[in-house]
């Protein structure tokens, strides 16, 4: 990464977020950001803006019901440029479990029995269960685990579990859990040349960076817009030659128009439109940070991206290296972020406490977070932890500053 010395201005950063100054939330430091993030005033004021002057059925010629119309395409229009693909590649549904699950009711028609399908149990269940329901079509369901010592995907173990066989891998860009990147360019790479279709999940990767879909060249991948400073949706990204080619799952009239054919129905208008202050924001972050206006939305998100990168290390390295420390609480996954290898999602837990005693505690220090399984429940029961009980997890994001990280080791210290 290469930025000239140019820091994340965070001060800036947190002026944008309404969540910093309201009486409720104010005095919290907010570690649930792998939950949901909080929202810039950005997307308040569009989501306000088409609620008061333009929540009419859209597409219309009359004024209010046009520019409805041409709100949402612009939304679907920036998120497409913002990760590299085009309008027609983008589907945006209610939620990333939703998605899968129309995805995978789609693809099911390209499996024949005896066909392999690869999961994961590092992955949130959305990307896990979809796929394993394709046995009921005849597919053997293959799990690629990964390596309990390190808590890391290995791409050794996965070339042992494809062959010809395999149709369907999907795999997390980042766990919600583990917090690791992984590299799925390169799992991309391997199943392309096995002619397998990579459905990625960046739920926990994407509130840190939006991803180049083309450069990862993944075939399907997927987050949540709730978890990327917006509204409760979730965006959907398949390569349009696949894309074009699965059945109509919506209308009969509408076959063929891709990819309105995979959901049936449509978006939430109104928070689709709110989309453009995610845009928004990014492009004021840029502004506010960097002198040249002339370069495209994508090169600008690169840069910010790396800007976000590095104020995350800022801020996270400090609470891994504490958790490291402490020999009575067990950190997953790796020690420190480096260079993008690990997002700020840190999970851990006691040999001495609960985590709902721990996460209990951390209220009362005004540290906003849970203890769950947060869905990634196959993960946890092959690190032999109690499911319900099971970890406490501290989800930062950029708008997290260095008096969030001292104030929670101040906290974790006393407990
Ligand atoms: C990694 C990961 N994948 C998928 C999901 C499911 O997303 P949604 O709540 O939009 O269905 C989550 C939600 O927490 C997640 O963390």
């Amino acid at each position: 990464m290469t930025l000239e010395n140019i820091k994340l201005d965070i001060d800036y950063v947190r002026s944008q977020f309404p969540a910093f100054k309201d009486p409720l939330s104010k005095d919290w430091s907010f570690f649930e950001n792998a939950g949901g993030s909080y929202v810039p005033k950005n997307v308040i004021d569009k989501l306000t803006e088409f609620m008061t002057s333009t929540k009419v059925q859209p597409y219309a010629e009359y004024p209010m019901s046009k520019i409805a119309g041409e709100n949402m395409d612009k939304a679907t229009h920036l998120f497409a440029k913002m990760i590299n693909a085009k309008s027609n590649e983008i589907l945006i549904g209610g939620s990333t479990s939703i998605n899968l699950y129309v995805l995978s009711n789609a693809l099911k028609h390209n499996i024949n029995k005896g066909d392999e399908v690869i999961v994961t149990n590092q992955d949130h269940e959305a990307n896990i269960s979809p796929w394993r329901r394709l046995k009921d079509y005849g597919a053997k369901i293959i799990e690629w685990k990964f390596d309990s010592n390190d808590h890391e995907l290995k791409i050794a173990d996965l070339k042992k579990l494809i062959n010809s066989k395999t149709k369907i891998l999907a795999v997390t860009h980042c766990s919600n859990i583990v917090g690791s990147v992984n590299n799925l360019k390169e799992i991309c790479d391997l199943a392309h040349n096995n002619d397998i279709i990579v459905i990625g999940d960046g739920v926990s990767y994407a509130p840190h960076g939006f991803p180049n879909v083309k450069e990862l060249g993944v075939d399907f991948y997927t987050f949540s817009l709730y978890k990327t400073y917006g509204p409760h949706l979730a965006l959907l990204y398949g390569k349009e030659e696949i894309l074009k080619n699965l059945p109509n799952q919506n209308h009969e009239f509408l076959k063929g128009q891709y990819p309105y054919t995979i959901n049936p129905g449509g978006p939430n208008h109104e928070e689709l439109v709110s989309l453009i202050g995610i845009y928004e924001y990014f492009e004021n972050l840029y502004s506010h940070h960097f002198d040249n206006k002339n370069i495209s939305i994508l090169d600008k998100i690169d840069k910010i991206n790396d800007l976000i990168s590095l104020h995350e290390e800022y801020i996270a390295n400090p609470i891994l290296d504490y958790l490291d420390k402490r020999e009575d609480l067990n950190l997953i996954g790796k020690k420190r972020i480096i260079n993008k290898n690990r997002a700020p999602t840190i999970s851990f837990y006691s040999n001495k406490k609960t985590s709902k005693e721990i996460s209990h505690t951390l209220h009362k220090f005004k540290i906003a977070t849970r203890n769950d399984n947060f869905y990634a429940w196959r993960c946890l029961k092959y690190l032999g932890i109690d499911t319900n009980d099971g970890v406490v997890r501290l989800s930062m994001t950029h708008y997290n500053n260095i008096e969030d990280s001292e104030k929670l080791i101040k906290a974790l210290e006393n407990i």
